[in-house]
C-alpha cells in the first residue's frame, strides 16, 4: 500500500466514524461527567483517544499548545479549561469532517467555560507537514494519532521544528511489544483500528529522538490488546526540545542517586551510583529536566555518596523464592540503559522477562513510573517457585 492510500483509507474511517458517531478505538481515561459540564456531547461522542495526554498536569497557564490530530477536539478543549483564557490552542487534523465538528462547538466551549471568545482554532493539515511556523509551541500533545501515520519520522521532525527550544510534549500513542509483522502492516482495515501502523517502544522513542527529542520518559503505560501474540498497549510519553545554554554554569559533575545502580543517558554518559561524573554543559541541561534531575545530584566539585546517606536510594530485592509468572518489563526512560540491584540490565523498550521476587522491585514506587509490565502467558502458569542463588540473583 502506498502512503496515500494508507492516508485515504484512515481518513475515510475517521470520516465515517464521525459522521456516524460510531464508537471506537481505544478506551480513555478521561472522566467523561466532568467533560460533560462543558464539551458538547457530539464531540465527548467522537473520542478516540487512548489516553489523556491534557489532562495530565501538563499544560502550564498561557501557553500555546499543538494537538496533532484533534479528532473532535476533546483534548484542546480540556487544555483550553485548565490553561484558561491566556492560553491558545492549535488543532490539527486531515479529516473534513473531523474539523466541521470541532470548529462548530469551539464557541460553544468558550461560552461553557466563561471565556470572551475561543482560544482554541483548527487549522486542516497533515502530521507530518503541520501548518505552524518554526519554533512557536510550548507543549505539542496527540492522542492515538501518530500511529496511523505512514510516516513517523516526518512527524517527529515536523514536531521538533514548530516546538519552542525548551518546548515539550505529552503524546498517548498506541505501541507494540515486537515488531508488527507485514500482514499486518499491508491489512488496510488495521490501520484505522490503531493496529497496523504501530510501533515498538524502542522504534518509537529512537524516531524521537532521531529528530531532536531528549529526556523522553514514560508517563502512563495501559495494556490494550493483544493480537496474534502481539501486545498493543497504550503509552503517554513526555520529552523535550532541550535549550541550548545551561540553566546552571558552575555545574561540572552528576552524582547518580538511584534507584537505578547503573544507567546510560540519551547523550551516552555512562554513571554509577554514588560516583561523580564529569559532565559538559549540554548533558546539565538534559539532566535538569523532570524526571531526570531527582536521579541525580549536580554539583560544581566531585561529590561521592554512600548507602548510609540518605540521598543514596536503592531497592533491594527480598531473599524469597521467584515465581515465573509470564510477565515482562519493558523500561521507558529517561535513560537508554540502566541496571537494578539484582543483575537485571533493561535497555529502553526492550521487553525483559522477569519474575515475581523482580515484579515486586519494579511495583514500588521508585520504580514503577520507568516500566510498563505486560504479562505473555496465554493461561494461568504453574508458578513452580524456583530457589535463588547464594548472591539472590535469580533471573
Ligand atoms: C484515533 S483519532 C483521535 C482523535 C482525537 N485525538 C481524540 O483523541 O479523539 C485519529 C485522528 O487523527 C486524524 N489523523 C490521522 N492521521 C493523520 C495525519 N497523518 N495527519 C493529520 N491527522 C491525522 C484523523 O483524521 C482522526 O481525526
Amino acid at each position: 500500500m502506498s502512503i496515500d492510500e494508507i492516508t485515504k483509507k484512515v481518513s475515510d474511517r475517521y470520516a465515517l466514524a464521525a459522521s456516524t458517531g460510531e464508537q471506537m478505538c481505544c478506551p480513555t481515561s478521561y472522566d467523561m461527567a466532568d467533560l460533560k459540564s462543558f464539551i458538547p456531547e457530539e464531540v465527548l461522542n467522537i473520542s478516540y483517544g487512548c489516553g489523556t495526554p491534557a489532562g495530565l498536569k501538563t499544560v502550564s497557564q498561557g501557553e500555546t499548545v499543538l494537538d496533532i490530530g484533534s479528532g473532535g477536539g476533546i483534548d484542546c478543549f480540556e487544555a483550553s479549561r485548565l490553561f484558561g483564557p491566556t492560553g491558545h490552542v492549535i488543532g490539527i487534523d486531515m479529516t473534513d469532517t473531523m474539523l466541521a465538528i470541532a470548529r462548530k462547538n469551539a464557541p460553544l466551549v468558550a461560552t461553557n467555560l466563561g471565556y470572551a471568545s475561543s482560544n482554541v482554532e483548527f487549522r486542516k493539515g497533515m502530521a507530518d507537514a503541520i501548518p505552524v511556523i518554526d519554533g512557536a509551541i510550548d507543549l505539542i500533545i496527540s492522542n492515538c494519532v501518530i500511529n496511523l501515520a505512514p510516516d513517523k519520522r516526518k512527524v517527529f521532525r515536523e514536531m521538533v521544528r514548530v516546538a519552542k527550544p525548551g518546548g515539550r510534549f505529552t503524546i498517548s500513542d498506541i505501541v507494540a511489544d515486537q515488531a508488527v509483522p507485514q500482514y499486518l502492516v499491508h491489512d488496510a482495515e488495521k490501520w484505522g483500528d490503531c493496529l497496523s501502523g504501530a510501533l515498538t517502544l524502542t522504534d518509537y522513542i529512537a524516531g524521537m529522538m532521531g529528530a531532536g527529542f531528549l529526556g523522553i520518559h514514560l508517563i502512563k503505560a495501559s495494556p490494550w490488546q493483544e493480537i496474534d501474540g502481539i501486545h498493543f498497549f497504550s503509552v503517554t510519553l513526555t520529552g523535550y526540545k532541550i535549550p541550548a545554554s545551561a540553566p546552571q554554569p558552575d555545574v561540572r559533575y552528576a552524582t547518580l542517586r538511584g534507584p537505578f545502580s547503573r544507567v546510560v543517558d540519551e547523550l551516552g554518559t555512562t554513571y554509577l551510583r554514588g560516583i561523580p561524573q564529569p559532565i559538559t554543559p549540554e548533558t546539565v541541561c538534559l539532566l535538569s529536566q523532570a524526571p531526570l534531575a531527582s536521579h541525580f545530584i549536580l554539583s560544581s566539585s566531585p561529590l561521592w555518596l554512600d548507602r548510609a546517606d540518605n540521598r543514596w536510594t536503592a531497592v533491594y530485592p527480598t531473599e524469597a523464592p521467584c515465581l515465573w509468572e509470564g510477565y515482562f518489563a519493558i523500561f521507558a526512560g529517561p535513560f537508554v540503559e540502566v541496571a537494578d540491584d539484582d543483575h537485571h540490565v533493561y535497555r529502553r523498550g526492550e521487553p525483559v522477562e522477569i519474575c515475581s521476587k523482580t515484579l515486586r522491585v519494579l511495583e514500588t514506587d521508585s520504580y514503577a513510573p520507568h516500566f510498563a509490565i505486560i504479562n505473555r502467558a496465554d493461561q494461568r502458569v504453574s508458578g513452580e517457585p524456583v530457589t535463588c542463588a547464594p548472591n539472590g540473583g535469580c533471573c
